[in-house]
């Protein structure tokens, strides 16, 4: 099997928020689609502490990154786990409904976990969407090929879409 091929699968790149108590937790996701009008799919790693997290708050949110997304958003959000450290301490955020969105976004999106559906590896959790809006509605949203092509990202083994 020629894996290169999943890289034609389209994407964008996320920061999903949630809490761990009064604490904020999250990472970066690209495996995220809206599923009807009013839901949206991720699927989480069960290693992820946010994969704990959301599962515990029942509650969370997606901020759209664009093309001009920090690296350091990136590099906090997607290569640190938050059972080490506090992730969004240098990161500028705004928040929505106690949950924290990335200020540099295009926008964001507020939702409950309303199912979820278990893999070997991830879950895949489905939220009903309750709010959302544009930060700034002017920003191109930076697609998975973006990252890998242009801005020359990679991605973890958590990530579904690691190739090794
Ligand atoms: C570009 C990119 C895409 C990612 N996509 C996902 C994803 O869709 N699902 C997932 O479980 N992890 C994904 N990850 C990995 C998590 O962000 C990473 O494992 C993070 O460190 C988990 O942090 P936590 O332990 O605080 O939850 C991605 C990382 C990057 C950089």
């Amino acid at each position: 099997m020629n894996k290169e091929v999943l890289r034609a699968l389209s994407y964008g790149v996320y920061a999903v928020s949630t809490k761990d108590g009064e604490r904020d937790a999250g990472c970066i996701a690209n495996s995220i689609m809206q599923v009807t009008y009013d839901t949206v799919a991720v699927s989480m790693n069960h290693n992820n502490f946010t994969h704990e997290c959301m599962t515990k708050n029942k509650k969370f949110a997606i901020s759209i990154l664009g093309e001009d997304a920090d690296q350091n958003t990136i590099a906090f959000l997607g290569f640190m786990s938050g059972r080490d450290r506090e992730k969004f301490d240098k990161i500028e955020c705004l928040e929505k409904d106690g949950l924290k969105i990335i200020k540099n976004s295009v926008g964001y999106l507020i939702c409950d976990i309303i199912d979820k559906l278990e893999t070997e590896t991830h879950t895949i959790f489905i939220g009903k969407i309750l709010d959302g809006d544009y930060v700034d509605s002017s920003k191109p949203p930076m697609t998975y090929a973006y990252y890998h092509k242009v801005k020359k990202g990679n991605s973890p083994k958590n990530a579904p879409t690691y190739l090794g």
